[in-house]
C-alpha cells in the first residue's frame, strides 16, 4: 500500500485570528477525508528574511527559507489560502514562494524541487465584496508557472470578517461544502500524482 498523500496547509496572513488560516483548517477537513495527511503551518513560523541575491549568492538559502522549501519538497502538494493585498497576493507570500523556488547548490535552476509535479488547491478570504478574487488569480499563474497542478476548484469567500462562527466554521454551508471539495480534489489528485 503506498504511503498516504502529504499536503501542508498555510494562508499568506501572519495575521493573529487571520480569516485565511481559519480557510485552510476547514479546507485541511475535506482532504483527511479523503485520506490526506495534512500539516497546517504558519508563515509567522518562518520569519523569512526578504529575498536577496546577494546574501544568497554568499551564504546560500537561509536556514528558515530552507526549513520552509524543505516543508514543500517532502509534502505532495498544498493548500493556501491567500489574503488580497492592494489587488494581488501578501508580499510575505510571494516572497516565501520565491525562496522555495531557489536551487539547492548543485540544483539546475528549474529543478523546481517544491514545485515541479506537486498539487495545489487555492481559496481566499477578505473582508472586500470580493473576497480576494483578484489575488487569487495571480497566485494560480504563479503556481501553474512554477509546474504545479493546481485543482480546478477554488472559492473566494466574501466578508471575511462576518463569514465565520465563533467555532471557525463558515456561517454558508456551500462555502463549507466547496472549501472541504478543494482539499477533497487535492488529496485525490495528489494521490493521482503520487502514484504516477
Ligand atoms: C488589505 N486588504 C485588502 N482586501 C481586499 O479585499 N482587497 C485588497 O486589495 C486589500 N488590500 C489590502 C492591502 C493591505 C496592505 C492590507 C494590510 C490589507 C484587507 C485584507 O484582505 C484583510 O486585512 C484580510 O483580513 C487579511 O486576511 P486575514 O489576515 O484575515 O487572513
Amino acid at each position: 500500500m503506498s504511503t498516504p498523500v502529504k499536503l501542508i496547509a498555510f494562508s499568506g496572513s501572519t495575521r493573529t485570528g487571520s480569516h485565511n488560516q481559519r480557510l485552510i483548517e476547514l479546507a485541511a477537513i475535506g482532504a483527511r477525508a479523503a485520506g490526506a495527511e495534512v500539516e497546517i503551518l504558519s508563515l509567522r513560523d518562518f520569519d523569512l528574511p526578504l529575498y536577496d541575491a546577494d546574501y544568497e549568492k554568499a551564504q546560500g538559502i537561509p536556514p528558515n527559507a530552507a526549513k520552509f522549501k524543505a516543508k514543500m519538497v517532502e509534502a505532495d502538494g498544498y493548500l493556501i489560502s491567500a489574503p488580497e493585498f492592494n489587488g494581488s497576493l501578501p508580499g510575505g507570500l510571494k516572497n516565501a514562494l520565491d525562496w522555495a523556488s531557489r536551487p539547492a547548490p548543485g540544483e539546475p535552476e528549474i529543478a523546481l524541487k517544491a514545485y515541479r509535479g506537486k498539487v495545489a488547491g487555492i481559496m481566499s478570504t477578505s473582508p472586500g465584496p470580493w473576497g480576494g478574487m483578484r489575488g487569487l488569480a495571480h497566485l494560480r499563474q504563479i503556481l501553474s508557472g512554477l509546474q504545479v497542478l493546481v485543482v480546478s476548484e477554488q472559492l473566494a469567500v466574501p466578508l471575511g470578517h462576518e463569514a465565520f462562527n465563533d467555532d471557525g466554521t463558515l456561517k454558508n454551508p456551500i462555502y463549507t461544502a466547496v472549501i472541504e471539495s478543494i482539499g477533497k480534489r487535492a488529496a485525490q489528485i495528489g494521490r493521482a500524482l503520487k502514484d504516477g
